[in-house]
Formats: C-alpha cells, structure tokens, sequence
C-alpha cells in the first residue's frame, strides 16, 4: 500500500491544508483524514481543487462541509468580533485574548480591508474557532451562513470601526459579510471607531455616527493621540483593548445593576470659553469632573449618554459619545441636535455673556491709555431653553447651581426661573474645596423637597444621582 506523508506533498497544496486545517481547528493530520473519510464516504467533503483562491478565501478553504464548532462554556457570553480594515487591526489580536480571559467566546469576521493588515488564521488561532470573511462563502452558508453568525452571538464588537464600515452601518449597506452581520443582528452592537482625525471629525463621519447612536449602537473612543502617520495627531486612536474589553463585559451586568439599558441621556460639562480675541477668553472655573462623573455613572447603568463637553484637562470618559465644544452657543446647538432624551443633566459652567464683536486679532495694550471696555452679550441659557421646550422636552431636565450664599433658597428660585425638574445644589465658596476638588456635597431640590446628602466623592454623588434618574424615569423609586 503506497503511504504518502504530508511532508512529501508540494509546498502549494501543503499550504492550503494548513489553512484550511487552521480554520476547521484540525490538526493537518486530522484534516487528511476527514478529507479522506468523505471521498471514500462519497461525501463532499473533498473538494474539487479550483484554480487561485479569492484572497478572502484564503483561510476558510473552500469547504462547504459541517464546520466544527468549538463548544462555549455554559455561562460564557458570545462576542462577534468584526475587524475592519485599518492599522489598529493589530490591537483586534490582542483584544480578542482580553475578551476571552473575560470568560467570553470569540467568533472573528474580516472586512476584505482587514485582511490587508492581519491574518484570518492569526484572528482565528487566538479565537479558538475559525475566523470568517466571505459573505458568499459556501462552507458558512451552509453552516453557519451570515443570518446565524448575527443571532449565535450575544453582542457585536465592531473594532476597528473604520470611517468606511461606520458609513456602511449608517446607510444600511450590506455587500460584504461584515455589513450584512450588522444588519442583520438584533443584538446590541459596541463600535470602536479608529481613523485619522480629519476622518473623524468630518461631517460625514459625525453624521453617521450621530445616527449610530439613534439607533441604539454604543461607542468606545476613539481616544486622543499619537496616530500611525508621522507626525499625525488628534482625535481618531481606537480605544485600548482592555477598554473595549471592559466596555464588552459591561453589556452584560445584571439587568438590575443596569436600570438605564436603553434611556438616552444628555450630560454637558466642563466650562465654555467666549473668546475676547484669538488668543484670550471669558471663563468659568470648572474642571468638568462632576459633570464627566454623570456621564461615566449613566453609561454604566445603561444609558447611551452624549456628553457635550467644554473645554477640560481631564480623560475623555470611556463609553459615552462625546462632543467637544468651546462656546455656550457651540454647546447649546450640540445638546439639541442630541435630542429627544429622556434626561438632560446641565452640570456645565457656562459663561452667561460673551463679547458682543471678539477682535479678529490680538488687542494689543495702548501704552499710557485704559484698556477700551468689552461690551458684552447674553449668552442662551441652555438649561432653561431646553426646559421650557414644548416639543423634545426630555421628560427629566436637571440644572447644578453652584452657589456661594444662600445656597438652598437660591437654588429654589433657579429650579423655578429655569423650568426644570431638579436643581443639583452646592456651595462652591473657596473654603469648601469643591471647585476644582475630589469631593462634593450637595442639596438635591426637587419639587417635592429639598435634600441634603452626605459629602462624598464626585464619583458618589453622580453614582447616587444616576440612581435617582433610574428610578424616576423607570418608576422604580427606591
Ligand atoms: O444661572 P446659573 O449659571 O447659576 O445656572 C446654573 C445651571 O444652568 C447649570 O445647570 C448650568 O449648566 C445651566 N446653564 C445653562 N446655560 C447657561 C447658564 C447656565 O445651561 N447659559
């Protein structure tokens, strides 16, 4: 009997059983004998050599038999990890180990783009399963097939997202497997948007990503750095593997520790900056942490919080869409194109006046003569505006007041002046340290009555206020 080693055969067609040996989780040996079985069998199993394979069927061979599914743990939830096509693929290798040290499975698809930067077999090693590409793909068709690779997984992390992929998603696109797994999926979707800054801010990529969060997708970053163009930076890095991981994990606390799951939520923070002239501005002090705190706090009960944000010295929160603006009229426009929300939470400082005319260039000092006076204007009093609105009016509005005397009976005059539900109040006089601090003690004003809570770290109180939201947007009082 003639015997034949998988050492003799040609490099070509050792290659392409090593693949397909890769993405069927076989070892070589294994895969001659199952290819052996089912030619004597009768079987499809051998399938007839074609020419050149399409380069996005490189690793999924061209099987069209039963693929081996690695068996999840009980309890273990299923990620599908889409990996689109952009540097930070790289990152994607790593983050499928940080999702399974989380006791979570991983199934991988490439974007045809990824593929550019990482290897299927790469993806589908680490993952423990083959990773899938090819939306016309025989062998998952009949396996798997795109409608099954959408539903068999308990949530979609799309990272990278690249500015290509997110169109796609917005548009409803669905000529490739990845695009056509996202529309297909009705199980919630995280997406890790990677791109060169001037890709990420432009108007396109705002839209699209303004409608990705209308319809329910969650985001994480991307973060501010370094990009992987010399000399490139800004706005556009994906967020770390251990983030996104977090963020993953986060989609599946327990329903009671999540009382905000689908609320839509608006928290401005952080002060704004009426510019005098190019190089000088009108301020507020605000460190943007209180503010910052509400957002990280509603995120994690649920929400998807837009978090429209002045200028701030500190980390862009993970989890929330964020929307960076200077001024009280760039703020104002930013929370209304961010309605309807079931709750608006205003811990801005937003200047009340700006210059009525900023120089266009940098006043210069008269030598000898008084500096000439600012007229000012009034700046939109977004918390009042949005509370007297009679259409969009998210059904919960909450104002700060940051006061330096009387600090309750002013705050009751504001809960009535502005038209909102709730005034969160403190005492910001220097000797209290809040401004600017850890801590922060409060009066909760509502209607009903006025609170007074214990002081506690600015992480507590935004813990204890989201929990309030909670409960009055889900009648759930505790
Ligand atoms: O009037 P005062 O600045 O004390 O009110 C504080 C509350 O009003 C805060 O919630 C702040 O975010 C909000 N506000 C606003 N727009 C302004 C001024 C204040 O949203 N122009």
């Amino acid at each position: 009997m003639a015997s034949i080693t998988i050492r003799q055969l040609d490099e070509s067609l050792k290659q392409q059983l090593r693949l397909r040996a890769a993405s069927h989780g076989r070892s070589m040996e294994d895969e001659v004998r199952t290819i052996l079985r089912a030619a004597a069998a009768g079987t499809t199993e051998a399938t007839p050599a074609r020419a050149a394979p399409r380069r996005n069927e490189r690793a999924a061979a061209e099987s069209p038999a039963p693929i081996s599914k690695p068996m999840v743990p009980v309890g273990h939830k299923r990620i599908l990890l889409i990996i689109g096509g952009g540097i930070a693929a790289y990152k994607s290798l790593d983050l499928i180990r940080r999702l399974r040290e989380r006791h979570m499975a991983v199934r991988c698809i490439l974007t045809a783009a990824a593929q550019e930067f990482i290897t299927p077999l790469a993806a589908g090693a680490l993952a423990g399963e083959r990773a899938f590409t090819d939306l016309f793909d025989a062998a998952s068709e009949l396996d798997v097939g795109h409608i099954r690779l959408a539903r068999d997984a308990d949530a979609i992390v799309v990272a990278p997202a690249t500015a290509d992929l997110m169109a796609k998603m917005a548009g409803g696109h669905a000529n490739d497997l990845a695009s056509a797994v996202l529309l297909a999926t009705n199980r919630p979707i995280v997406i890790a948007p990677a791109m060169n800054p001037a890709m990420w801010a432009n108007g396109a990529t705002q839209r699209n990503l303004a409608q990705l969060m209308h319809d329910g997708v969650m985001t994480i970053g991307p973060n501010a750095g370094e990009m992987a163009e010399a000399g490139e930076a800004g706005v556009g890095r994906m967020a770390e593997p251990l983030e996104i991981a977090a963020a993953t994990e986060a989609l599946f606390g327990d329903q009671g520790e999540r009382p905000l799951a689908d609320k839509r939520i608006v928290v401005t923070s952080g002060p704004t900056h009426e510019p005098i002239d190019p190089v000088r501005y009108i301020a507020n002090r605000s460190s943007g942490r209180q503010g910052h705190a509400i957002a990280v706090a509603a995120a994690a009960a649920g929400a998807r919080v837009v978090l429209v944000s002045g200028p701030v010295n500190i980390p862009d929160p993970p989890g929330v869409r964020i929307v960076k603006v200077e001024s009280a009229r760039a703020m104002f426009e930013a929370v209304e194109s961010a309605l309807p929300a079931d709750c608006a939470v205003f811990a801005a400082a937003v200047a009340d006046w700006r210059v009525a005319t900023p120089g266009r260039e940098k006043i210069k000092k008269q030598k000898g003569k008084a500096p000439l006076p600012l007229a000012l204007v009034e700046n939109p009093d977004i918390l009042a505006t949005i509370a007297h609105r009679k259409t969009k009016r998210p059904p919960l509005v909450i104002g700060f007041a940051a006061e330096t005397e009387n600090v309750i009976a002013n705050a009751k005059a504001k809960l009535e002046r502005k038209g909102c539900d709730w005034i969160v109040a403190n005492n910001v006089s220097p000797e209290t340290g809040i401004m600017g601090g850890e801590t922060n003690s409060v009066h909760l004003v509502t209607a009903e009555g006025v609170e007074t809570w214990p002081s506690q770290s600015k992480d507590e109180v935004a813990r204890a206020l989201v929990a309030r939201i909670a409960g009055a947007l889900t009648g759930d009082q505790a």
